[in-house]
């Protein structure tokens, strides 16, 4: 059976990053029939500090953004994480078989935590097997995210392949990343070998998908770029990660490859180019965030589209966590 789990944190807004690495690919892969399950995960999100009012309103806000990136609630499940109560039960059993050294092997943890390990929560370095539970629980078997969870998707699959080593089952299926299309890792507007992230200190790194079409333009025209004109071949970029990255943003939203792209933009200077990248960029990300902005003026209808989405969610994740407990030797 083939089935798609993911997830996104309701930490900060979303970006253009999250949009193209995940939510546009979530959009697109709906109609194939195939069940996907996707998750705000905001016992992810405390693992560092979230002031209590502004998870609520991220939480919110991010379901509002799936429903108006195009994932209907209808076909897909939405809901959020500390709902279902399986991902903290899973979690903990699966704290129990990971080890401390691949914990601390994850660039991600390494990153966050920085020189002051000591003074990261715990719940920072257990992350990436909460997010093992989150996918396991429901036996996914395919999980579309962008370049950077990788390593995390890989722990995943270690953790269930020890777990069904250690009981001698063959319960966990060993699920596969799904990294596809032409932005799979969207860099800084304003450093082309950082990634485009949330917690960027400056506005101007990122593209938020509820910035107005004057805030994108600006980004863009302002975008650190080389003084060459564009190459006509992909092998042109290389060496050119700001040029590069604004080609493979562009090839995302029109939904083509950078080859196809180069071969209309090819020899043009970035004078010409960077209008071409905002008048796209404005024309498919202002739509969304109108509809953002309109569901958010409901907060009562989004808490009931997750509490409903909760539900299917449980459907699933119990069997899998009560048959986990009993495979562990839990009383049941
Ligand atoms: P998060 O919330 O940081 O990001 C959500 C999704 O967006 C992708 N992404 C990007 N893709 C391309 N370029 C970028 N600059 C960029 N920034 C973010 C991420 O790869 C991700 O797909 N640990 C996860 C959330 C999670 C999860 C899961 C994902 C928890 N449990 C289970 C999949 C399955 C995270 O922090 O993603």
């Amino acid at each position: 059976a083939h089935r798609v789990f993911s997830g996104i944190q309701p930490s900060g807004g979303l970006t253009l990053g999250n949009y193209l690495g995940a939510l546009k690919r979530f959009a697109q892969s709906q109609n194939t029939g195939v069940q996907s399950i996707y998750c705000m995960v905001d016992m992810h999100a405390i693992t560092v500090w979230q002031d209590p009012a502004t998870l609520t309103r991220a939480t919110r806000e991010l379901c509002a953004g799936f429903i108006a990136s195009g994932i209907d609630p209808e076909k897909s499940i939405l809901f959020n994480q500390s709902q279902v109560a399986g991902h903290a039960q899973l979690a903990w059993v699966f704290n129990c078989v990971a080890r401390m050294g691949w914990m601390q092997r994850m660039t991600q943890w390494k990153d966050k935590a920085g020189k002051n390990q000591q003074n990261a929560s715990l719940g920072l370095f257990a992350y990436p097997a909460l997010m093992a539970a989150d996918i396991l629980l429901y036996h996914a078997t395919h999980v579309p995210v962008g370049e950077d969870q990788k390593q995390h998707v890989e722990l995943t699959r270690d953790i269930a392949i020890k777990f069904n080593h250690d009981f001698g089952v063959d319960f966990f299926p060993i699920p596969e990343p799904v990294i596809e299309g032409a932005a799979t890792r969207v860099m800084s507007l304003r450093d082309g070998s950082k990634k485009m992230s949330k917690s960027d200190p400056s506005d101007m790194a990122r593209i938020n998908m509820t910035d107005d079409a004057d805030a994108i333009a600006s980004k863009i025209r302002k975008a650190k770029t080389d003084p060459e004109a564009l190459p006509s071949e992909a092998e042109g970029l290389e060496g050119r990660a700001e040029a590069r990255n604004l080609v493979r943003i562009y090839a995302a939203l029109s939904d083509t490859t950078v080859d196809d792209v180069l071969r209309d933009v090819g020899g043009r200077q970035f004078s010409e180019f960077k209008p071409m990248l905002s008048d796209l960029a404005v024309a498919k990300l202002s739509p969304i965030s109108v509809e953002m902005a309109r569901l958010m003026e409901n907060p009562s209808e989004i808490d009931a589209i997750l509490a409903r989405g909760a539900e299917r969610a449980r459907e699933i994740a119990t069997p899998v966590i009560d048959r986990t407990l009993e495979i562990v030797g839990m009383v049941r």
